[in-house]
């Protein structure tokens, strides 16, 4: 593409590539839009429109068919990162630490200066609140930048026994404004709320000055998130209450296999023009 309708394609999808001044600059004044990205076959669909393409640990569900997140290691999340850079290179990409890579400021610095040395993501994701903030505050100091999780975490589905909706109670609502305010204060420059309820999301949303996103947290948070397999209906398992489905991705791959199987048992493919 010559570089006139290659800046005609930014201006026409109104892309500008994001960097942490300007995530920050959006609070107030332009919702966010982040979705996954596993490979780099989807991250170049997705990143003229995406502000953020976050390589989730999500990936060892949707697709490694594991039960949970937990899994994930180090080198994995390394190697679809890559992937993801390599196909979106002008996308603001973030790496999801995975679970057990940051237990401790030292292991988790070490773990990070390896995720910006072996890829070229610009951040990566942390989950956890006040109990976190020494280990963002280490990270940031030392020239990572780190995007907070807090609420529902998914790496904590097993000490917590599930996956449950938070800020439910005063008590509970109170904590995640504090978790919050700590990861702010640590030095983050975003935050994804996860499966929080929408009245103390946008109350979490209102107390932090940095960009909050939300999963499941209702419409008033700063941006929005979602997992790529879910909204284009591939993940099959489950549908959660906060999926929107915006292509039923899983019915059209398997009419368009299905319509190949049949052209290939009567012979319609390959045709004449296919051949060489
Ligand atoms: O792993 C992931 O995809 C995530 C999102 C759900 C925010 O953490």
């Amino acid at each position: 593409m010559i570089l006139g309708e290659y800046i005609m394609s930014i201006i026409k999808n109104n892309f500008e590539k994001m960097n942490i001044t300007k995530i920050k600059n959006s609070k107030n004044n332009k919702k966010l839009t982040v979705i996954t990205a596993y490979d780099a076959l989807f991250a170049k669909l997705f990143e003229e429109i995406a502000d953020m393409i976050l390589v989730g640990d999500s990936l060892n569900m949707s697709f490694a068919g594991r039960p949970d997140t937990l899994s994930a290691t180090l080198e994995q999340m390394i190697y679809h990162t890559n992937a993801v850079c390599n196909g979106a290179k002008n996308a603001f990409v973030i790496m999801d630490m995975p679970f057990g890579t940051y237990i401790n400021k030292d292991e988790a610095l070490k773990n990070c200066i390896e995720v910006y040395k072996q890829t070229n993501a610009s951040a990566v994701k942390i989950e956890g609140g006040e109990d976190k903030a020494d280990i963002i505050k280490h990270l940031t100091s030392n020239a990572v930048a780190v995007m907070g999780h807090i609420g529902l975490m998914p790496q904590y589905v097993r000490s917590e026994g599930g996956y449950k909706v938070r800020g439910k109670t005063k008590e509970d609502e109170e904590q995640l404004i504090r978790d919050a305010i700590a990861v702010e204060k640590a030095g983050a420059f975003s935050i994804v709320v996860e499966g929080v309820k929408s009245d103390v999301a946008k109350k979490i949303t209102q107390a932090v000055n940095i960009p909050i996103i939300g999963i499941g947290a209702g419409v008033d948070t700063d941006g929005q998130v979602l997992v790529w397999s879910d909204m284009l209906g591939f993940f099959e398992e489950f549908k959660p209450k906060f999926v929107r489905h915006y292509l039923d991705g899983a019915k059209l791959v398997k009419e368009a296999v299905n319509q190949y199987r049949n052209d290939v048992q009567d012979k319609s493919f390959p045709s004449k023009e296919e051949e060489y």
